[in-house]
């Protein structure tokens, strides 16, 4: 598995002190709401289990699922929910929790669609960003870091399934995806 990374771009050590501090402004930000944190599975799994206990506030979890439609490396922007939210958002605080807002495309139907369920506020943390990549109107309202556009696995990100255990984020080798 570490022969397909070319690159180790954030390691565990520096990953925790990112998601430290996220977790500290959220906790400011957040202190007199009713916070109810909303991951994407399955990439944004790693970072929520970490992120919410860097959280010092009391918060809710929920978790939902999407594939999105079309084939092709491209995402459509067209979404199926495979999994809904169990909880109805009325009266929350949603902060959707995403591993890398890429196009923007998933990340624009999905807040969308919960806004339309009436949340109290509704905002978006990502790990990591590509802003080069971005086609949809969507800003993250907090983020961990900028990635440049390269094909980013680790910490939860995956490249066919595959990388997601490894503890740091890094670049996958081009030769691993034909590219
Ligand atoms: P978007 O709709 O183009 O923003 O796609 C976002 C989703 O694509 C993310 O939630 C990731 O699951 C996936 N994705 C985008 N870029 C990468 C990458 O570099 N590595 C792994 N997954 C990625
Ligand atoms: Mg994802």
């Amino acid at each position: 598995m570490l022969n397909d990374v070319q690159e180790v771009l954030f390691s565990e050590e520096k990953l925790a002190s990112i998601v430290k501090e996220m977790g500290k402004k959220i906790s400011e930000d957040y202190r007199d709401k009713n916070l109810l944190l909303v991951s994407v599975l399955k990439g944004s799994v790693v970072f929520m289990a970490d992120l919410m206990r860097a959280i010092e506030i009391p918060c809710r979890v929920d978790f939902m699922s999407v594939s999105s439609y079309g084939a092709g490396v491209k995402t459509s922007g067209i979404v199926k929910i495979v999994k809904d939210l169990d909880i109805p958002l009325e009266g929350f605080d949603v902060l959707v929790v995403e591993d890398i807002l890429d196009s923007g495309m998933t990340l624009s139907y999905i807040l969308e669609l919960l806004r339309s369920r009436n949340p109290r506020s509704i905002r978006l943390c990502t790990l990591l960003d590509k802003p080069e990549r971005r086609t949809a109107n969507v800003t993250a309202d907090y983020v961990g870091a900028a990635v440049p556009d390269e094909f980013i696995i680790g910490y939860g990100l995956d490249y066919d399934e595959k990388y997601r255990n490894l503890p740091f984020v890094g670049v996958l080798k081009p030769e691993v995806y034909g590219g």
